[in-house]
């Protein structure tokens, strides 16, 4: 019954979503098969008499053993390339996307070439079909900080002594300039590699309207809960 629900709130937001209105925009929902409630009960170790050794560690082999048998997964980052991929659903509201497509020749960024702006800067990103870099990304919110001879003030606020941190949510300041915070993308955006899981995962997002799990808005609910 719950599969069912969420097999019918996808393939409606399928069609809900669109980036312009025009095509429906198709995501890749990452947690299917680790969310599968099949596999949760399965799972579960809450509902087994006898929990072995085994199935307390991730690893599925003999523990006193290292066959051939005991390796990791593989890593596998081969993606079609930008434009030709298929983006993926939020691990929750406001999660940073996965990178969907290859990044072969992109990284490592450096400050002499970073080529993700060039294709998800606001004013590109439309001609590329690519998702515009949201404007939480061209606003500071660090607060200012300068030194008044030995003091340390934040936002005009004078520090105490060790206390560095103890100031509310900096005032937004919006700039027409990707901030520099938000240069190094693959600090907070990653490939994902084609691995399975090695436990289930029963984590769900609550989505709200479900609209969060193909875009993010921060910058509009940045200070939400904040008084
Ligand atoms: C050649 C243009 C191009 C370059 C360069 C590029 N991208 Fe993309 N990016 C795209 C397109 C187009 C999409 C939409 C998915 C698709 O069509 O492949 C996308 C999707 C994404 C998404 C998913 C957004 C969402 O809505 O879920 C992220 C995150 C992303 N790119 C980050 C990066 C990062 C980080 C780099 C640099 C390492 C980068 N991109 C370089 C074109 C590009
Ligand atoms: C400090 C972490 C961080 C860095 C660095 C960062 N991002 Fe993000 N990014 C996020 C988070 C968190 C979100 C989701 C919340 C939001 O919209 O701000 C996001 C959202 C996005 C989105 C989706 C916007 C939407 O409308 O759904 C794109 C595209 C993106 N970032 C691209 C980039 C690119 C390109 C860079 C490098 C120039 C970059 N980001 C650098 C954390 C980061």
């Amino acid at each position: 019954m719950k599969m069912l629900i969420k097999v019918a709130t996808l393939s409606a937001l399928l069609v809900a979503s669109s980036l312009n209105g025009a095509e429906a925009t198709k995501i890749v929902d990452i947690n299917a098969q680790a969310s599968d409630a099949t596999r949760i009960t399965k799972e579960d170790l809450g509902n087994k008499k006898v929990v072995t050794e085994l199935a307390l560690g991730l690893r599925k082999t003999d523990l006193y053993e290292e066959s051939n048998e005991t390796t990791g997964d593989k890593a596998d980052y081969s993606r079609p390339a930008p434009g030709a991929s298929t983006r993926f659903e939020r691990a929750f509201v406001n999660a940073p996307p996965m990178i969907p497509h290859s990044v072969e020749g992109l990284l490592p960024i450096t400050t002499a070439n970073n080529q993700c702006v060039g294709c998800h800067m606001p004013a590109v990103a439309p001609s590329m079909k690519a998702t515009p870099i949201p404007t939480s990304h061209f606003t500071n919110y660090r607060p200012t900080t300068v030194m008044d001879g030995e003091k340390v003030l934040k936002e005009g606020k004078e520090m105490g002594p060790g206390n560095t941190s103890d100031v509310l949510v900096a005032k937004a300041q919006k700039s027409e300039k990707l901030n520099n915070s938000r240069f190094n993308c693959s600090q907070c955006h990653a490939p994902q590699s084609k691995a399975g899981t090695a436990v289930a995962n029963t984590f769900q997002g609550d989505f709200g309207d479900g609209k969060g799990k193909s875009g993010s808005s921060l910058a509009d609910v940045m200070n939400e809960g904040v008084e």
